[in-house]
């Protein structure tokens, strides 16, 4: 496993990092409980040492696993919080409850020193105002944690995250949502901030798998995320992805994880895998050279996703 900087934070960090909510059965459905350790632990196996997760995943359940799993001594857990889950869940930034809900999770993942904590999908007033950030910043110099950072929903959130230096930036980065980053790219180089780049398979559609007449159990989140039309119309511009396989890209889904990595601002890309397959199939894709795709695609690409119209 190749490993990167984890922007100014002083870490170095595994280049593919294990996400959580596709495993706490919250966001796709059901996994079975004890594939659940045995995927944290192939993780290890694999050189797996960046863990991402919230404190609201499975309600607390995906912090207590890595907790049980995990050594602090030689790897690194990035979780979120901010989110209460009632009925129906609701956002809180306060640090009252932040506080709270730190000390929980220390508890949970067994850390005296949480690597990075994140605000989980704040909006822009949580950042621009409110007690939020004063207290990871105390936090921080308590010693409590690491870093800091946002998970941001949107490029106006992750703007007002970087205009407060945020140490760390979670956001979604996949061949058809890489508008944000790039964007931002010239500042997150300037101020050193760490990336973590989500959903990068477009939670499972740039795999290639599905029909377009794909539909979703109600309790997958996928089942909200796309009218029929609107899925029809993404599985149309897949084409682009077919066309990046070849050579050493053996699959649509290395290629989508390889044009993630293949950006250098990138310090790892979090897998939302839900079975030892499935991670095992994207570590084993990615293959073991450091020139994730062919030159040739590189500088074609952009032509490709015009043509197909997906916006850059
Ligand atoms: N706001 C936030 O902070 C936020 C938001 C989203 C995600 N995240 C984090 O990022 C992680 C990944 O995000 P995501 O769930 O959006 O990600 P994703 O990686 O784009 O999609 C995950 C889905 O891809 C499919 N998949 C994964 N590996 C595969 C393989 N080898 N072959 C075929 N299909 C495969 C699975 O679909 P099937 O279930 O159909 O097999 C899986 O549910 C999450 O677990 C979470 O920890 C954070």
């Amino acid at each position: 496993m190749r490993t990167r900087r984890f922007g100014r934070l002083g870490l170095m960090v595994s280049e593919l990092s294990l996400g959580t909510w596709g495993l706490s059965g919250d966001a796709y459905g059901p996994v079975y409980e004890q594939e659940l350790e045995r995927i944290v632990e192939l993780a290890l196996e694999l050189g797996v040492t960046l863990f991402e997760t919230a404190d609201v995943y499975g309600g607390g359940a995906m912090e207590k696993l890595l907790g049980d799993t995990l050594d602090p001594r030689t790897t690194q857990v990035v979780t979120k919080l901010g989110t209460v889950r009632d009925e129906p869940a609701r956002k809180c930034f306060d640090a009252a409850y932040l506080k709270d809900a730190l000390a929980r999770s220390r508890d949970r993942l067994k850390r005296e020193t949480i690597d990075v904590v994140l605000l989980h999908n704040p909006g822009v007033e949580t950042l621009r105002e409110g007690d939020a950030i004063p207290f990871l910043r105390e936090e921080q110099h308590a010693g409590r944690i690491v870093g800091w950072g946002v998970s941001a929903g949107s490029a106006e959130v992750a703007k007002a995250a970087l205009d407060q230096s945020a140490d760390v930036l979670e956001l979604a980065y996949n061949l058809f949502a890489a508008k944000t980053l790039h964007e931002l790219t010239d500042r997150i180089a300037q101020t050193d901030t760490a990336v973590l780049a989500r959903s990068v398979l477009a939670h499972g559609l740039l795999v290639g798998h599905w029909s377009p007449n794909k539909t979703f159990f109600p309790h997958d989140h996928r089942s909200r995320r796309w009218t029929p039309e609107a899925l029809k119309y993404r599985i149309s511009q897949l084409q682009v992805v077919r066309q990046m396989v070849g050579g050493e890209v053996l699959t649509m889904r290395a290629a989508a994880l390889r044009f993630v990595l293949s950006n250098q601002i990138v310090s790892s890309a979090v897998l939302g895998v839900r079975s030892q397959t499935q991670l095992r199939q994207l570590v084993r894709e990615l293959g073991e050279r450091e020139d994730y795709l062919p030159d040739e695609v590189l500088v074609a690409l952009p032509e490709w996703l015009r043509q197909a119209s997906v916006e850059l």
